[in-house]
């Protein structure tokens, strides 16, 4: 990339840049606790160092001296001024330097799309990946019909999609009440005037015991819902959540939501019950998921950077033979009891603010923007993996 002249760079560029593998040096100039709880990270490793802003102001030659040149320098802080200034300072002293436009919050709004590869001439899957927090949503198209799955809060990336690649959006679907990030799906499906499905057992807040406080389609196990020349299934399939479902899409895409990801299971404790929910969680996962074709192509709502899981072209899905063969044995082989064990002796730490996601998501508490993006702050932690976190 021709940088010299540039003196900053987009996400979107910076995602590029990480997918192709290029050297550069990520300078993060935010609080040390910041940079702790989130960093930029990508398919392909890049040095990343950290000196915080303050300390430029406090001693400006020195931390200047502590970055090394050679390499283009893209600096980093949460919302894209003090980097500016940093990367300035460091373009007075020779060095390639360019500032990430918006910073962190820029980065954790980032979308990147992609088209699964081979589904045939009759269906176009779109994995709408939300690069920064590890989420996946999807469209799926037959016909010119689409049914959206989990999307995520920016609405708008469903319908500029929409309209881009000329489908129309038929129905909503999410496959359970998410605790890690905000749903735009009942606020979309009421402005397109379509249905928009959850199982009822998610629809009643875990914790506050309190109904949704918007209309929805009931999922039930075994629901059908045909658009194009599709027909999607609903699988039932609690433990995640009590209401957690599967979709399988013409008997070969299996839409997981948080259950089976590429690497790693979901997790059982975040409606507060991991105890009384793991043993159901397995019974979905062995009796429900794994007992489907080897050839069964997975497509979860999660991914995770560092378990390396993405693939060339900037998509993340797998079969589920591949699932079962790659997967550390604890997740995928083990006896139920073995499995309860090993699930509640190595739980994530439970981010406080699931528990006001899910209000939002049953429509309990309206946030406006800042408070929206606050508690979507970081990646997320559905999966029980260390990869995950
Ligand atoms: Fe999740």
């Amino acid at each position: 990339m021709a940088t010299s002249t540039k003196t900053a760079i987009t996400v979107a560029e910076l995602d590029e840049m990480i997918e192709q593998g290029n050297q550069f040096l990520l300078l993060d100039v935010r609080n040390a606790d910041e940079f702790e709880r989130w960093k930029i990270e990508g398919r392909h490793p890049f040095e990343t160092i950290h000196i915080p802003y303050f300390a430029f102001l406090e001693n400006e030659e020195e931390n200047i001296a502590r970055v090394p040149k050679g390499q283009l320098v893209v600096a980093v802080c949460a919302k894209g001024g003090s980097s500016d200034y940093v990367a300035n300072l460091l373009r007075e002293r020779g060095y390639e330097a360019v500032n990430l436009e918006g910073g962190m919050i820029a980065w954790g709004n980032y979308y990147r799309t992609r088209r699964i590869p081979d589904t045939g001439t009759d269906l176009a899957i779109y994995q709408i990946i939300r690069v920064a927090r590890g989420d996946l949503a999807y469209a799926v198209v037959s016909n010119g019909e689409a049914v959206l799955i989990d999307p995520t809060r920016h609405a708008e990336v469903y319908t500029s999609l929409a309209e881009r690649e000329g489908f129309k959006i038929v129905a909503i679907f999410d496959t359970h009440a998410h605790a890690d990030h905000i749903s735009s799906g009942p606020r979309l499906a009421k402005e397109l005037g379509v249905p928009y499905f959850l199982h009822p057992y998610d629809g009643i807040h875990p914790i506050d015991m309190l109904p949704a406080t918007f209309e929805y389609e009931h999922l039930k196990d075994n629901f059908t819902f045909k658009f194009g020349n599709a027909t999607l299934k609903g699988i039932h399939i609690p433990g995640h959540t009590l209401g957690n479902m599967a979709f399988l899409v013409n008997d070969r895409y299996l839409f997981t939501g948080d259950s089976i990801f590429i690497v790693s299971v979901a997790r059982p404790d975040l409606g507060g019950r991991g105890q009384e929910w793991a043993p159901i969680h397995y019974e979905s996962l062995y009796k429900k998921l794994l007992v489907l074709p080897d050839e069964t192509v997975v497509l979860p709502a999660h991914f995770a950077m560092a378990s390396k899981e993405g693939r060339a072209d900037g998509t993340f899905y797998d079969t589920l033979g591949n699932i079962k063969r790659n997967n550390p044995k604890e997740y995928l082989a083990p006896s139920k009891e073995a499995f309860i064990e090993f699930m509640l002796s190595t739980l994530p730490v439970f981010p406080p603010q699931y528990v006001d996601i899910k209000r939002v998501n049953g429509g309990l508490l309206v946030p406006d923007e800042e408070k929206a993006s606050e508690l979507e702050l970081g990646k997320n932690v559905c999966a029980l993996a260390d990869a995950y976190n």
